[in-house]
């Protein structure tokens, strides 16, 4: 009997192009998803670009009944846990919503996989986890720090649901991958970034602004301590860190424990230099203005990826030119998203 891969949230953002790249790799997989950030048309883009059939179940992770009868009918050996609510603002106002799918469906997964006997699990955590802290870049063993928000503290909480799980059980074998700023899109064009309404990060802001369904950008303050004073992050290609998922899901196959791994390039960029490497790649000029610091926001943040590099064999390979270009082209023949 074949064996799968169970993708929680493989419709999204970085589950559809981590799904991509397992089916790449020769593996089966078996999505659920509930499609509450998400649309049914990513998984016919998925098809389209490997040639190959993830199986779909629309359902909610919160749904035990649901994951018994999936983990029943298929021979799942590992589980990659991306299915949750990611937006930072939303979980201040509404954190019950945040605990609830984040922690609660977490604990749910947990459940139903010790249930069936799968014990391989690789979880989206955030470089979020480590708060504020006092030098960069950030290496896994600093201290975790308190997020400044109900979603970043979801994530510490199953970081630290899992330390209990493998103290308590040593069939566990997890990888907690803490990812920087995932950005770009998968060279076709076919599978990217759609947020809903409004966004939040930075560029798909930016990108509505070039194809002129948003006015400008705000930049969120110019006053921090970095050489142009806006903030510096760690973007990284998401097709880079599709590719760190399988490094890690073949990593753990054969341990047993809990892996942090950062999974960031190691180079920072300012906001200032986001927009000029935009405007860059798609000839478009981005209307911006400054506005005051966001709150909760850090100076900066950006990885030291050499534990990955060690132990996965894994680097980043694309640099801010590929993320730039592959961003517009998907923003650019897909102006209303999956909706276009
Ligand atoms: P996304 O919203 O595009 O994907 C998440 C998917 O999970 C969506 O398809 C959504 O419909 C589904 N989902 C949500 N709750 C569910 C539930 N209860 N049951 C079933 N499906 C559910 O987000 P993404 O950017 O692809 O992020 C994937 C994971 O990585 C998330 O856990 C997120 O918190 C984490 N993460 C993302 C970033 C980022 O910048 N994108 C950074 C760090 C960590
Ligand atoms: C944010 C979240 C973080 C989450 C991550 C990925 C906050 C405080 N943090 O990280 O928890 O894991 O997204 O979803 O929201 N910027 C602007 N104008 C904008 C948007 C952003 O100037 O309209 C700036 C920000 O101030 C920051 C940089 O761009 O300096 C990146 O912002 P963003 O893309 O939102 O990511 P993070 O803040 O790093």
């Amino acid at each position: 009997m074949s064996k799968q891969i169970l993708i929680t949230g493989g419709a999204g953002y970085i589950g559809s192009h981590t799904t991509v790249s397992l089916l790449e790799a020769g593996h089966e997989v078996v999505i659920i998803d509930n499609l509450s950030n998400s649309s049914i048309e990513s998984i016919n883009r998925i098809q389209l670009i490997t040639g190959k059939s993830p199986i779909f179940i629309e359902g909610d992770i919160r749904d035990t009944d649901l994951l018994d009868r999936i983990f029943t009918k298929f021979n799942i050996e590992a589980v990659l846990h991306f299915a949750g609510l990611k937006a930072v603002g939303e979980s201040v106002e509404d954190p019950i919503k945040y605990y609830s799918n984040n922690v609660c469906g977490s604990l749910s997964l947990f459940q139903a996989m010790a249930k069936a006997d799968v014990f391989r699990l690789v979880f989206s955590s955030s470089a979020t986890v480590y708060g504020e802290p006092d030098n960069m870049p950030i290496s896994e063993d600093f201290l975790t720090g308190t997020p400044t928000n109900p979603y970043g503290k979801t994530k510490l909480v199953v970081e630290q649901i899992i330390a209990d799980l493998v103290q308590a059980d040593r069939r566990w074998s997890i990888a907690s991958l803490r990812y920087f700023n995932p950005v770009g899109a998968h060279p076709s064009g076919l599978i990217g970034e759609d947020p809903q309404g409004i966004p939040n990060n930075l560029l798909p802001y930016i990108s509505r602004v070039a194809i002129g369904e948003l006015a400008e950008l705000s930049v969120f303050g110019n006053d921090y301590a970095t050489p142009d004073g806006t903030g510096i992050r760690d973007y990284i290609h998401v097709v880079d860190l599709a590719k760190g998922h399988l490094k890690s899901l073949h990593a753990i196959f054969h341990k047993t424990g809990m892996y942090i791994w950062n999974l960031g390039t190691g180079k920072g960029y300012s906001v200032l230099e986001m927009i000029a490497a935009f405007e860059k790649a798609s000839g478009k000029s981005i209307a911006y203005r400054i506005a005051p610091r966001r709150a909760g926001d850090i100076a900066e943040c950006w990885a030291n990826p050499s534990k990955a590099a060690e132990e996965l064999l894994w680097e980043a390979e694309l640099g801010l030119d590929d993320m730039m270009i592959d961003t517009w082209r998907w923003q650019s023949s897909n102006p209303q998203g999956y909706d276009s």
